[in-house]
């Protein structure tokens, strides 16, 4: 996967960006605002162990962002099942040495079509730690809505936190919604 954009690139993720990605991963500036998952302190070892999982996935959901050659940062969806199949989850982050110019927006932006178009999306949801002003105003930009806070609902580095749910969803015809496009 590659989309050519203007202040940067979203790409498949490559073995050999494990090299690379610690220098812009390790940093609790941004580990913070994203789940447990994401490790502090990020090593090689765990970029090779998250590139070799994207790598392997199918449908391919998570992507590198990428400035002069460089994996900079990781934008991604989760893919939900059950009743919730037509709806997935965002995550982004870029290195913090990019942030401030544009890049998140438009990187948020791009994914967002691709993933309502290739997952056959209704819904994308976003969740934002009440402390993260930047990440919800990216979201904003890129036509994301602030549905709720949800109060209480999460818990990060031994804080109970309130998170704001933004959404996006694209413009379908109500017949589809109804129809067979919607019976898988
Ligand atoms: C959030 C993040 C992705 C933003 O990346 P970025 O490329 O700097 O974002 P952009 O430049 O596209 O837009 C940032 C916007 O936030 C605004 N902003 C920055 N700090 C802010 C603050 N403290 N309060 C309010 N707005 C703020 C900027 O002014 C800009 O808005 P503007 O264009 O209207 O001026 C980046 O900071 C990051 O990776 N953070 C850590 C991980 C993270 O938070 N991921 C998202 C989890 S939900």
């Amino acid at each position: 996967m590659q989309l050519s954009l203007k202040h940067c690139g979203i790409r498949s993720w490559r073995a050999e960006d494990a090299a690379t990605l610690p220098q812009f991963a390790n940093n609790r500036n941004i580990s913070r605002n994203l789940r447990d998952t994401f490790p502090h302190p990020y090593t090689a070892d765990h970029a090779s162990s998250f590139i070799a999982t994207a790598l392997d996935q199918s449908p391919e959901t998570h992507f590198a962002i990428e400035v002069d050659g460089l994996a900079v940062g990781g934008i991604g969806v989760r893919l939900r099942d059950d009743i919730e199949r037509y709806v997935a989850e965002l995550g982004y982050w870029l290195g913090e040495p990019f942030w401030g110019h544009g890049i998140a927006t438009e990187a948020v932006t791009a994914i967002s079509s691709f993933a309502i178009r290739e997952y056959s999306l209704q819904r994308i949801e976003a969740w934002v730690f009440h402390w993260n002003p930047a990440s919800a105003r990216v979201l904003e930009k890129a036509g994301y809505r602030w549905e709720a806070t949800l109060r209480r609902s999460a818990v990060k580095e031994g804080q109970v936190i309130d998170r704001m749910l933004y959404a996006l969803l694209p413009e379908i015809p109500q017949d589809t919604l109804t129809g067979t496009k919607a019976s898988r």
